[in-house]
């Protein structure tokens, strides 16, 4: 396992609303702007990595706005309110998902849980304890932007995935989001993936400029800058839809599609670099 994926290689964050307890082995799929592919990443990246003989759990961490049940077409009876609210244990709410992972689903009614509570903090850290030793790797699902529910998720990740598209609000915002994961979090690393690309290249280059802005703006000790780590470009690509319409995972309806290889790619890098340090 790389460095990255050890838990505590982070110094913690300075307020007390976000503490940072990096976690081995969890990886954050965040975003500044919403809609821009998080669902999708999270639940075709599962599905990659699991196909690649990864055992991967993804957790619905988006606990306001849940929707990864509705993309995986799962309607378990048993979710993470039930555990947040002690009436079930973790092992009756994890469930098998279509692509050989395994989903923690928030579901619908979790509503009250979109503010941050000590109880939350306390229920959140519970369950990624009871996760870590039966995974190679958990995902987080998050919310969009930097409210502290997504950015408490965040800070449980030793290893972050901002995913944005290359429209101009959505890099606007995946800044603001990273200036914040430097400056509370004290992030070293940001892995980034361009979603909905016109060109091959456009991604490399996206994240080049966002560089170039944070290393004038962003200084998170002197001498001491945020790296983006640049992982994959997803092109846009008609398959996402029809596969998100038919709730159908992308790696499995089609997976010979631009968008899957591209997750295919993705997937072989993250376990190359990021979960076994080659
Ligand atoms: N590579 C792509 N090509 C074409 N369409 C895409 C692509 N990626 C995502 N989409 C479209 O964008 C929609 C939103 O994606 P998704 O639900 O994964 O975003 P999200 O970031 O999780 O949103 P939220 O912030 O609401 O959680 C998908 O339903 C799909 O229609
Ligand atoms: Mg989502």
């Amino acid at each position: 396992m790389s460095e990255e994926l050890q838990p505590g290689n982070t110094t913690p964050a300075a307020g007390p609303q976000v503490p940072l307890t990096p976690h081995g082995k969890v990886m954050a799929v965040t975003s500044g702007k919403g809609g821009v592919g998080k669902t999708f990443v999270s639940a075709n990246l599962a599905a990659a990595l699991a196909k690649r003989g990864q055992k991967v759990l993804v957790l619905d961490a988006d606990l306001g706005l849940a929707n990864l049940d509705v993309v995986l077409n799962l309607y378990p009876k048993v979710t993470l309110h039930d555990v947040f609210s002690g009436k079930a244990s973790i092992e009756e709410a994890i469930i098998q998902a279509p692509g050989g992972f395994s989903v923690l689903l928030a579901g619908s009614g979790m509503v009250e849980y979109s503010r941050l509570t000590p109880e939350i903090r306390a229920d959140f850290l519970r369950i990624i304890d009871g996760l870590l030793p039966r995974y190679d790797v958990v995902l987080l699902d998050t919310g969009a932007g930097i409210s502290d529910v997504v950015l408490f998720a965040v800070s449980l990740a030793s290893v972050v995935l901002v995913v944005a598209t290359p429209e101009p609000t959505s890099l606007t915002d995946a800044y603001a989001t990273i200036k914040v994961l430097a400056g509370q979090q004290k992030r070293a690393n940001v892995h980034m993936v361009i979603n909905q690309t016109a060109r091959l290249g456009d991604g490399r280059a996206i994240t080049g400029q966002l560089q170039q802005v944070l290393d004038r703006f962003v200084v998170t000790e002197p001498g001491r800058g945020v790296k983006l780590v640049h992982l994959a470009d997803i092109p846009a690509d008609p398959s996402v839809r029809q596969a998100v319409m038919r709730r159908q995972l992308l790696m499995q309806t089609l997976p010979g599609c631009p968008a899957a290889l591209a997750v295919a790619q993705l997937a072989r890098k993250i376990e190359e670099t990021v979960i076994s340090g080659g």
